[in-house]
C-alpha cells in the first residue's frame, strides 16, 4: 500500500520572519514499510517557536534542518500499516514526523499513546507532551519555588507559560504572568488562578512588576528575553533562580542585544540555567503522572489552537511570533 505524500521541505534559510518561499511543497510516493517499519498518517502537526531556530544555521541543541530536508516537527498520527509487533493498525502514536502527511520508517521512532484515557487526542500535544514536561521540569527542577515565593512567567498565556503558572499555584507560590493582550491576561487571572497579570503591550512592565512583586522576584520562568528579561532582572532577589526556557523575542533577529541588567546575576547571586526538555526524557513518566493527575483533579487546564491544512503551516507558524495563537498551536493534517 504505497501512499501519496505531500511535504514541506526547507528551500532556503529565512531572513527574519518565515516566508512561504523559504519552503517548497513537494509531492512524492512513499514505499511500503519494510521489516521493522510502520506507515503513519499524520493527524496533528505541532507548530513551535523552535521551528524558527531549526531553520537557522546557528549553533543549537540539534543539527539545523538541512536545505532540501522535510521540515522537522512533532506529530501525532495513526498507524496505517505495520511490520512490527507492538504497533497495530489504528494505534495512535507520537513522534517527530515532520511537516508532511505521512511517514514510512522505523517504528522505534514512534511512541504508542495510551488507549481509553477519555482524553481528546489533542491533549497529547497540548499538555501531556513535551509542552507539559517543559513547564514541569523547568519550573520544579530549576526554579524549585517554595510556598509563598513570587514566580514571574512570561509568554504566560502560551502553551508552556500557561501550565507553568498553574503548576506554580499548585505549589503554593505567588504567580505573576506577563502576556500580550487583555484577553490573555483575563484568562490567566480569572480562569487559571494567576495572582496578577501584566499586558506588556499596553503597560509599563517594570512599574507593574514593582507593584505586583513588593517582596521582589524569587523565580523567573523565561520564555521571551529582551526588555522583559531586563525588567525582571532589575527586581530579582538574592539567590533567586531563572529557568531559561526560551528567548522567542530574538528568534527572528539573531543580532538582538543581550540583557543590560546582566550584572544583577552577579550582584544578586542569581542561578540561571538554560535547559532543553529532551534533557529530561528519562524522567518523562514522573511528569506525565503528575500532569495527568492534576488534569483529572481539575487543577490544570490547557488550550489548543487547531488550524486546518498542512499547506498553511508556513504562514500559521508566524502567528507564534506576534501572539496570534491562543494556547498550543497545531495544524490538523487529517481526520482523527
Ligand atoms: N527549552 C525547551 O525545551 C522548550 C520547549 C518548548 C518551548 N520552549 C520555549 O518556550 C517558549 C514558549 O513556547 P510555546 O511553545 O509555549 O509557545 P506559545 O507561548 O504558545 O507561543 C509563543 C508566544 O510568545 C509570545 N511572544 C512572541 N513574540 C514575543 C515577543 N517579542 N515578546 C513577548 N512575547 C512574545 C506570544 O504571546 P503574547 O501574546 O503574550 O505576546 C506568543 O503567543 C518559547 O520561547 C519556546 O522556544 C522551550
Amino acid at each position: 500500500m504505497s501512499v501519496e505524500n505531500n511535504a514541506w521541505k526547507l528551500a532556503t534559510r529565512p531572513d527574519g520572519d518565515i516566508k512561504q518561499s523559504d519552503l517548497e511543497w513537494v509531492a512524492e510516493t512513499l514505499p511500503d514499510p519494510a521489516e521493522g517499519e510502520i506507515c503513519v498518517r499524520h493527524v496533528y502537526l505541532s507548530l513551535d517557536p523552535t521551528n524558527r531556530i531549526w531553520m537557522s544555521d546557528i549553533d543549537q541543541y540539534m543539527p539545523p534542518v538541512a536545505i532540501g530536508e522535510v521540515m522537522r516537527g512533532g506529530t501525532l498520527g495513526v498507524v496505517e500499516a505495520s511490520n512490527v509487533n507492538g504497533y497495530a493498525v489504528g494505534d495512535m502514536v507520537s513522534g517527530m514526523g515532520g511537516w508532511q502527511k505521512y511517514t514510512v520508517g522505523p517504528a522505534n521512532a514512534w511512541q504508542v499513546l495510551p488507549k481509553d484515557t477519555g482524553l481528546p487526542m489533542t491533549a497529547f500535544m497540548g499538555c501531556l507532551s513535551f509542552i507539559g514536561m517543559t513547564a514541569y521540569f523547568g519550573l520544579l527542577d530549576i526554579c524549585d519555588p517554595k510556598p509563598g515565593e513570587t514566580v514571574v512567567v512570561n509568554a504566560a498565556a502560551g502553551a508552556v507559560g500557561s501550565l507553568v503558572g498553574q503548576i506554580a499555584k499548585i505549589k503554593d507560590a505567588r504567580v505573576v504572568g506577563i502576556a500580550g493582550s487583555d484577553d490573555k491576561c483575563k484568562w490567566i487571572k480569572d480562569e487559571l488562578g494567576f495572582d496578577e497579570a501584566i499586558n506588556y503591550k499596553t503597560e509599563n512592565v517594570l512599574e507593574m512588576l514593582k507593584q505586583y512583586c513588593p517582596d521582589g522576584i524569587d523565580c523567573v520562568f523565561e520564555n521571551v528575553g529582551g526588555q522583559i528579561l531586563d525588567d525582571q532582572l532589575t527586581l530579582m532577589n538574592n539567590f533567586s533562580r531563572i529557568a531559561l526556557c526560551g528567548l522567542i523575542s530574538t528568534y527572528n533577529d539573531l543580532d538582538a542585544p543581550g540583557p543590560k541588567m546582566f550584572r544583577n546575576i552577579l550582584m544578586k547571586r542569581i542561578m540561571v540555567k538554560g535547559f532543553i526538555v529532551s534533557d529530561y526524557m528519562a524522567r518523562a513518566q514522573e511528569a506525565m503522572a503528575d500532569l495527568g493527575k492534576w488534569m483529572m483533579e481539575g487543577k490544570l487546564q490547557y488550550r489548543v489552537d487547531v488550524r486546518p491544512g498542512l499547506e498553511n503551516a508556513p504562514q500559521v507558524v508566524n502567528d507564534l511570533f506576534v501572539g496570534a495563537n491562543t494556547g498550543k498551536l497545531m495544524i490538523q493534517i487529517s481526520d482523527e
